[in-house]
């Protein structure tokens, strides 16, 4: 006789996104079946995931794709009413800080909108369902490090306002509802697969591309602000084991180890030995209107609760990226023109 087995369901909003690609792969290996929600856009998005999407990763029945936006929660309530998720990871947002200055209100809509909807749809399934909100250390802005989950917060951008709502109206339902609703307030968290717009992999591609002769120069901000940066492989993890606590609750995630752009700039080029300062120049366009300063995260009640721990140095996190940086540009270089990566 056939006995079937009922696998754990999780949704992902956000599954084309570096986080979302490490998540769906993560959830696969722990046998879940996993649904994703992808935006329609004109151009493919979905180059992360394309392996696991065409069946090479796992068997074509346990992954689903959905398309989806954040501000159209209609939609979004009808798919969770659909799925049935047991746990919802909801990574998507416009998550560039930059680009929150130029487009404040498209940037808090769609992220505290989306973030409503999802909670709402948890909410309607009566306790089945379990929630996770990646929340941000941005939201602490300019309050000094280490920061942790009993740090204030001081948002500094669009983005980081959308941010604190989001995080607020999870706890609040956690609070209100009873729902099971955990906040990540993860620390930058980077990767081969990090968007190329986000400073540590416009460096190391920056240091592939230069090496191999394909640009002269490098264009960045502030140079002077620091960052907590993790492997996100890593932190995709602790969203998961959030979820599987007894307790819903927030939790910080970093490495608490802090470095500068221009310490940064300096191990990437001095990867492949080159001196940044030959290629380096600053634009001020690049720079934000306010800035979080230092951000570093305290995250030992994660130790101490989730027994998570950070395994990969920021040194080693520098030299996986610039290695595949490299590779890319090669491939470049051979092909005679620039490949564009995420
Ligand atoms: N993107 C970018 N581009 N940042 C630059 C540049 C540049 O040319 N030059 C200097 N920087 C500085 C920024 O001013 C910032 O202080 C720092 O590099 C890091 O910028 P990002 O890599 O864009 O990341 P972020 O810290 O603003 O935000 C990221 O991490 C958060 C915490 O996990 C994003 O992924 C957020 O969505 C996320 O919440």
């Amino acid at each position: 006789m056939l006995v079937k087995v009922s696998v754990k369901k999780a949704l992902i909003t956000g599954v084309t996104g570096q986080d979302g690609a490490y998540l769906l792969r993560f959830l696969l290996e722990k046998g879940y079946e996993v649904h994703g929600i992808r935006r329609r856009t004109s151009t493919l998005s979905t180059a992360r995931i394309d392996d696991v999407y065409a069946g090479r990763v796992c068997p074509q029945e346990q992954v689903f794709m959905h398309y989806g936006d954040l501000h159209d929660g209609v939609s979004l309530m009808e798919l969770v009413e659909r799925i049935q998720p047991e746990e919802i990871y909801h990574l998507a947002s416009q998550s560039h800080v930059q680009v929150s200055f130029e487009n404040p209100l498209a940037t808090v809509v769609d992220n505290v909108s989306g973030t409503i909807s999802l909670l709402e749809a948890a909410r309607r399934l009566n306790h089945r369902c379990r929630f996770y909100n990646a929340a941000s250390s941005e939201m602490f802005g300019i309050t000094p490090p280490p920061q942790n989950e009993r740090s204030p917060f001081h948002p500094r951008s669009p983005y980081a306002c959308s941010k604190v709502f989001t995080f607020n109206q999870t706890v609040n339902y956690r609070e209100a509802y009873g729902l099971h609703a955990s906040n990540g307030i993860l620390f930058n968290h980077e990767s081969p697969l990090r968007g190329e717009a986000f400073v540590t992999r416009k460096v190391t591609r920056a240091v592939g591309r230069i090496k191999v002769g394909l640009q002269r120069t490098l264009a960045l901000g502030n140079l002077e602000a620091r960052r907590d940066w993790g492997y996100a492989p890593e932190y995709v993890e602790a969203m998961w084991l959030m979820l599987q606590q007894v307790e819903p609750d927030d939790y910080v995630i970093g490495t608490g180890e802090m470095h500068s752009v221009g310490e940064l700039c300096e191990m990437a080029f001095g990867a492949v030995g080159l001196d940044y300062r030959d290629y380096v120049v600053t634009d001020p366009t690049l720079v934000r209107p306010s800035e979080a300063h230092a951000l570093c995260g305290d995250a030992s009640k994660a130790a101490a609760t989730l027994g998570w721990h950070p395994r990969t140095t920021f040194q080693r996190l520098v030299e996986i990226m610039v290695e595949a940086d490299l590779e890319l540009a090669a491939e470049e270089k051979k092909l005679g023109r620039l490949i564009s990566s995420y």
